[in-house]
């Protein structure tokens, strides 16, 4: 098991309060021992120093999870500095002991406003930037816009979300992008867990916590079948509802319908879901049509990247009154018939406004995957072509190795017979 980080000089800061920092190195801990494969990438840089003399700059969720990966860089040699992907996922005593404890520049509080969020991204690049980590493409794009003079000392970055990526190819097709940008969302160790399991656990987990909802025998509408939309289903269905799919990709429909969900268009699906969850990256998924037809207490959860797939101004707009926080994270918006919606984390991410975010066992892997994607570019990306890249492969397959080794599983190895047939073509029946 990885050591402690070295407690180093307290950093530049702008936290909630520092005398969180004791819980929130319990919480860190906590996370680290179900992060076995980070754990072993952070000894191995903690000997090799891969990242010496980079200062690598973060916007990701500031979670116990993130916290990890950061310690990694700083063992690995970096000069850290992080603040938050979005306004209400910070959990404070992280922030506080990753500042107190650990020495990372932090700027990041929760439940902050767009300014002071946007704020906050503009003061982690004060210092520069070698290597930028994103998640959803607000670190990068503010780079560009509003300090490109240090863009040409910055080597390379990483994205950690498929909103991200997304935003980063529109860049790049618009010949915007200055930067190499590694995809580590497209990794297989990051997409087939995180996305799909992660994504999955902590979005029920964040309708059950913030409503203590019964979900066996409801109608959960899942709007989106990715990966994410998939995880979603795949749990919902696990504790016994009955899940009603979205979407506009005619094959992610077929492949919902043969998984035996019932699709229907949103339209259709308004007045017969109890919960709501949208997971498609798009916008207005939910709009004040579909609100209207809503039945009394249906519950409307976004676990998309940004908070606009439900349209909360259409929902403010019909409310006669607001309950806020019926329940921590949960507002009663209550309409002139009398109805009530209610509405999680405010229509941004509730996986981590209103729960935890994915659990530690799953962002293991993704944050292994930035970690070593990371001292990859520290190495490779000089030589980079401006644009997105593919993760080398040998990186997720390092990965998807060590996490095989820490549960204690083995699996077979191709022969050289079976090496070299994969690599022909003229043997046929
Ligand atoms: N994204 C989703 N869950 C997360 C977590 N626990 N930490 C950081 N980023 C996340």
């Amino acid at each position: 098991m990885a050591k402690r980080t070295t407690k180093r000089r307290s950093a530049t800061h702008d936290v909630a309060d520092l005398g969180l920092a004791p819980f929130g190195v319990r919480h860190i801990e906590w996370a680290a021992r179900a992060m076995p494969v980070l754990g072993q990438v952070r000894e191995r840089f903690a000997a090799s120093r891969p990242l010496a003399g980079l200062r690598v700059v973060g916007c990701l969720h500031v979670t116990a999870e993130t916290a990890n990966l950061v310690r990694t860089f700083a063992d690995a040699g970096a000069d850290v500095a992080l603040c938050a992907a979005n306004p209400l996922s910070t959990q404070d005593d992280t922030a506080a002991a990753l500042v107190r404890e650990y020495g990372i520049a932090v700027h990041a509080r929760a439940g902050i406003d767009r300014e002071t969020y946007y704020a906050h991204i503009v003061a982690v690049l004060e210092g520069g930037a070698d290597l930028v980590v994103d998640d959803g493409c607000d670190l990068i794009s503010t780079l560009h816009a509003e300090r490109a003079d240090l863009l040409d000392h910055v080597r390379a970055g990483t994205e950690n979300t498929t909103t991200g990526v997304v935003r980063l190819r529109q860049m790049a097709a618009a010949g915007a992008l200055r930067i190499p940008v590694l995809a580590v969302n497209d990794t297989r160790t990051k997409r087939m867990f995180d996305n799909r399991y992660g994504t999955g656990q902590s979005t029920v987990d964040a309708v059950m916590r913030a409503t203590n909802m019964l979900l066996a025998g409801r109608t959960v509408v899942v709007a989106g079948f990715g990966y994410c939309g998939r995880g979603v289903a795949e749990r919902a269905r696990g504790l016994g509802a009955h899940v009603v799919v979205t979407e506009v990709d005619p094959v992610k429909a077929l492949d919902a319908t043969m998984q035996g969900y019932t699709v229907m268009p949103m339209a259709d699906a308004a007045p017969l879901g109890d919960v709501f969850v949208t997971v498609t990256g798009n916008r207005d998924v939910v709009t004040g049509d579909h609100l209207r037809a809503m039945k009394d207490g249906a519950v409307l959860a976004n676990s998309g990247h940004f908070d606009v797939e439900i349209d909360v101004r259409a929902l403010r707009e019909l409310a006669e009154s607001v309950v806020p926080a019926v329940r921590p994270h949960v507002d009663e918006y209550v309409l002139a018939d009398g109805r009530r919606l209610l509405l999680l984390a405010d229509g941004r991410l509730a996986n981590l406004g209103a729960a935890e975010g994915h659990p530690a066992a799953v962002m293991d892997l993704s944050f292994a995957d930035q970690a070593l994607a990371i001292a990859w570019l520290a190495e490779h990306g000089g030589g980079l072509e401006h644009g997105v890249h593919d993760v080398p492969e040998a990186v997720g397959a390092d990965v998807g190795a060590l996490a095989l080794d820490a549960l204690g599983v083995r699996i077979d190895a191709l022969t050289d017979v079976q090496r070299a047939y994969l690599g022909s073509w003229d043997e046929g029946s």
